[in-house]
């Protein structure tokens, strides 16, 4: 791969942290600048940036818009070979989904970005580049499918239907936004994901998800430091 080292962009700490550990990320995060909560870790492998808290509320700046500019910035900080969307999602029981289930994406959209004006619907679906790594999720034995981004925790019919008409098997709420700024910046993306909640189950999506977060953040932890070591000798493919 071209140079510059890979950029993970991550939501919420409780995700990143057990990812900064795996991949030797120690001490406090710089912040990315003036006017903006964004956190970043670098080593000489790799580079992770947090969305940081939200000064107003005190909780994790989640979703699209922390997303898409901590990306911003960190690119502008990093020059990175590749970006990668890394977090938990909500999975599928039609489409075989598991909690724990860990998931790169073939393809990126966006399930809740209605516009039906002439010229906007495709914008509001985004259907992003999304990097050629099948291979690599064949040897690691991750699921390989198409990731669906909205900026709420659950899902109405009609994102429903929605991402049952792209078979969506990972739900989340930053990757679209992270992969329109990489698409801007002609940066190869991709995003890893993994399930703690089942999106088409019974139990209540926050529930499952409070249950889970800590076991999926800890198969993340894996998930990222298997594909980063994959990555070191990869050659970036167009799909
Ligand atoms: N992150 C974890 N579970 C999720 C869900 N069901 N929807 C969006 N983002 C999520």
């Amino acid at each position: 791969m071209d140079k510059g080292l890979p950029l993970i962009v991550t939501a919420m700490e409780a995700e990143a942290s057990p990812v900064r550990e795996k991949l030797g990320l120690i001490g406090e995060g710089k912040p990315l600048g003036e006017g903006t909560t964004a956190l970043l870790w670098s080593n000489e492998f790799v580079h992770l940036v947090t969305n940081g808290s939200d000064s107003r509320f005190g909780v994790d700046a989640i979703g699209t818009i922390p997303a898409g500019l901590a990306t911003y910035l960190a690119i502008r900080k990093t020059s990175p070979k590749i970006i990668i969307s890394a977090g938990t999602c909500g999975g599928f029981i039609s489409r075989n989904g598991f909690i724990g289930e860990i998931i790169l994406a073939n393809r990126c959209v966006f399930h809740d970005r209605r516009i039906p004006l002439e010229g906007f619907v495709n914008y509001g679906i985004g259907d992003f580049p999304v990097a050629n790594l099948d291979s690599i999720a064949y040897v690691l034995g991750f699921s390989l499918g198409t990731v669906s981004t909205g900026d709420s925790l659950d899902a109405q019919p009609y994102d429903l239907e929605f991402m049952n008409s792209v078979e969506a098997i990972a739900k989340d709420m930053e990757a679209g936004s992270v992969a329109w700024v990489s698409a801007m910046n002609n940066i190869p993306f991709a995003a890893l994901k993994v399930v703690t909640d089942l999106v088409d189950g019974e139990i209540a999506t926050e529930e499952e998800f409070d249950t889970n977060l800590k076991y999926a953040s800890n198969r993340l932890s894996e998930g990222i430091l298997s594909l980063i070591h994959e990555l070191e000798d990869f050659r970036m493919e167009k799909r």
